[in-house]
């Protein structure tokens, strides 16, 4: 399946407001407005009369209007008045093109082409249990490709280095033994564990924290975080991370964390600074990668066993037949 057949997260949904919002999707320009309902409407930022960017328009009365010559569009997309020719009534054809859009997991979620079975959204099962506190992070703009930033989430070899002192420890740096096996949409790996000096915001102690990670989508991941039974981690360990990545350009990316925790108290912005501080880490180490696309060619970069997860993700893109983002 195509990538442009696929959901993608483009905006947090509390960003739609009253005003047209221009986001990038695939290199494709395109404006979110709200309709009259509620609803989060998604079109190409372009208006069918003379190109001009819808974005830069305005919401009136439940229609987006364009800024050149104040044609109207209903939710849907259909010009519904032309000021020009008050007594106009457009035809059908007149219209702007839209897309498939959903809300979920505070984001707001497009699909370029909706023919053909809907796909679903990537996993993140931590949203309907109750019992954890949701909240998002981000947008982060990364000068990356979306299929780095998810191997980036993917990979344990890298705590005791970049994260050091917080994921992981440089005088334990070793990857134990675990499972990842191939699944039909992507990967999933369990058993994964790592030594972390102070693995959340309430960490008192270094914890061998397990893991298990899974991959449902090319540009999406989910991780989810226990302490090993019989540890002395207190049980608001448990946490899920989703990984939720708009693909701007081949190179670029929009990137948001769906946190999913047990900890009621600590306020947002303590939560948002724990994971600003380990994505900040990151992030320059990103950048720096060259190539930016993901190099599916198995010759093209080293492997060590270590790299399974990796591995995993990097076949689950060639099954898929993802182009965007890779080489
Ligand atoms: Fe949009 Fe003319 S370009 S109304
Ligand atoms: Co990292």
């Amino acid at each position: 399946m195509m990538e442009t057949r696929l959901w993608h997260p483009v905006a947090l949904a509390a960003s739609v407001g009253a005003a047209p919002l221009a986001v990038t999707l695939l290199e494709q320009p395109l404006v979110l407005w709200r309709d009259a309902a509620g609803r989060v409407q998604a079109w190409a930022d372009r208006c069918p009369h003379r190109g001009a960017r819808l974005s830069l328009g305005r919401v009136q009365d439940g229609h987006l209007e364009c800024p050149y010559h104040g044609w109207q569009f209903e939710p849907g997309g259909r010009c519904v008045a032309v000021p020009a020719l008050p007594a106009f009534q457009p035809p059908a054809t007149h219209c702007a093109t839209s897309h498939g859009c959903r809300e979920a997991h505070g984001l707001v979620w497009v699909r370029l082409v909706c023919d053909g079975e809907d796909p679903g959204l990537p996993a993140f099962p931590a949203e309907d249990d109750a019992g954890l506190r949701k909240m998002n992070c981000g947008p982060y703009d990364v000068a990356a490709s979306a299929p780095r930033i998810v191997e980036n989430f993917l990979d344990m070899a890298h705590f005791s280095f970049v994260h050091e002192g917080w994921l992981g420890l440089r005088a334990r740096p070793e990857i134990e033994p675990h499972a990842v096996q191939d699944t039909p949409r992507g990967l999933l790996a369990t058993g994964c564990k790592a030594w972390q000096p102070r693995s959340n915001l309430h960490a008192m102690a270094a914890a061998l924290v397990e893991y298990s990670y899974e991959v449902t989508d090319p540009y999406c991941a989910l991780l989810t975080k226990v302490p090993e039974a019989g540890s002395t981690a207190v049980a608001h360990w448990r946490e899920s991370i989703g990984l939720f990545i708009c693909p701007l350009t081949p190179e670029t990316s929009r990137v948001w964390f769906r946190l999913a925790v047990a900890d009621f108290e600590s306020p947002d912005e303590k939560l948002a600074a724990f994971q600003h501080t380990i994505f900040t880490q990151d992030q320059p180490v990103l950048e720096s990668q060259s190539p930016k696309r993901l190099p599916l060619d198995p010759q093209a970069e080293r492997h060590a066993a270590s790299d399974k997860v990796s591995m995993a993700y990097r076949r689950a893109l060639q099954r898929r037949g993802v182009r965007f983002g890779v080489l």
